[in-house]
């Protein structure tokens, strides 16, 4: 069995969950977790059975031994790392929004094919079963044509001082969670809408909770919305002309059932249950890729991020939501 060493760039609360997913991927070695703090990489370490701690991001980049590294800081810190680990010659996997604005993306997309390695922004919601199910069922013309998508991501915390409420650091619905049922929308129907509309409750210089839709030429409409500070009902439900396809039971983003509704049949559903949130699926396809030498991911190609983080920039600016990067 070849094997991938893999890197983690920042211990925070999505990099522990990625751990625990890529515990469960044949293959994938830990090999180093990287840290602003050497102690927390220690911690992180020992808990996962990562190889080496690194008190900066910096000496994990000069790790040549490292095949791919994932980088899982704020997005305001995206592109320095993103560019300083493709830079030293690493493939990347990076958070979603892979960047606070297209600007950005299209710098990171142009230095990974420079450097001709695998880039991928983790859109980690393309890889589930029972998403790739949904999307087949829907290729398959089973509902007939799609005609509508009804989904939403919609939070509540309490802890408001995060920096995902913070516009310095590129807070707000959209970028935090607004992204998934953007993306599933181009899984979807395609990644040339050719309109939209967005409205959002702007406090303190970031969406709060936004609505948005996206029309297409052939008439198919995707009615989105997300917030973080309002609880939504996290559904995803795709109409067609025949029927239906319900991705989940809620929290839609990383289900493990899908059901196929057709008028006049009895009800399809798929079922696939996994241990742990679910990134196994991203990292074991990310395995792969890097194992047939690909540059890319077919389920999340680079094109298609780059049309995704336009069309973040279109729906901020029409609610009116600018970071300090789209001044540069
Ligand atoms: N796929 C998903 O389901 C999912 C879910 C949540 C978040 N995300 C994405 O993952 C990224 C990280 O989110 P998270 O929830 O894991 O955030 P988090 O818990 O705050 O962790 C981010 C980590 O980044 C590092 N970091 C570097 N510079 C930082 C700075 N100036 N301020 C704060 N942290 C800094 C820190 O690690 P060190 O101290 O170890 O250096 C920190 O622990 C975001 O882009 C987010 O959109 C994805």
């Amino acid at each position: 069995m070849e094997k991938t060493r893999w890197g983690i760039a920042g211990a925070g609360k999505i990099a522990h969950r990625f751990a625990e997913g890529l515990m469960h991927v044949k293959g994938a070695q830990p090999a180093a977790v990287a840290s602003r703090s050497l102690e927390k990489a220690r911690a992180f370490a020992a808990q996962y059975g990562f190889e080496k701690s690194c008190g900066s991001y910096e000496e994990m980049a000069l790790d040549s031994s490292i095949d791919i590294v994932y980088v899982a800081t704020p997005h305001t810190m995206h592109m320095r790392d993103v560019l300083m680990f493709l830079g030293a010659g690493r493939a990347v996997v990076c958070e979603k929004p892979l960047a606070v604005n297209a600007r950005e993306a299209e710098a990171m997309i142009k230095k990974a094919r420079e450097k001709n390695v695998f880039f991928m922004e983790g859109m980690w919601t393309r890889f589930f079963p029972a998403i790739k199910k949904s999307l087949e069922w829907i290729k398959q013309g089973r509902i007939g044509t799609p005609k509508m998508l009804h989904a939403s991501f919609g939070y509540d915390r309490e802890e408001k001082n995060a920096w995902r409420y913070n516009r310095s650091m590129a807070g707000g619905a959209l970028l935090d969670v607004g992204i998934y049922p953007l993306a599933l929308a181009f899984a979807v129907f395609g990644a040339d809408p050719n309109k939209s509309s967005a409205f959002a409750r702007v406090e303190n210089g970031i969406d709060m909770c936004n609505a948005f839709t996206l029309a297409y030429e052939d008439g198919a409409i995707a009615v989105l919305s997300s917030a973080i500070a309002l609880a939504l009902d996290n559904r995803a439900v795709v109409s067609g002309s025949k029927g239906s396809v319900i991705i989940g039971e809620g929290d839609w983003w990383h289900p493990s059932r899908a059901a196929l509704l057709v008028d006049g049949e009895e009800q399809e559903v798929f079922e696939e249950p996994f241990p742990t949130w679910g990134f196994q699926y991203e990292a074991e396809a990310v395995q792969r890729c890097m194992l047939q030498g690909l540059k890319e991911a077919p389920e999340m190609p680079l094109d298609e991020t780059l049309k995704i983080a336009q069309m973040l920039d279109k729906l901020r600016a029409d609610f009116g939501v600018a970071y300090e990067e789209d001044e540069l």
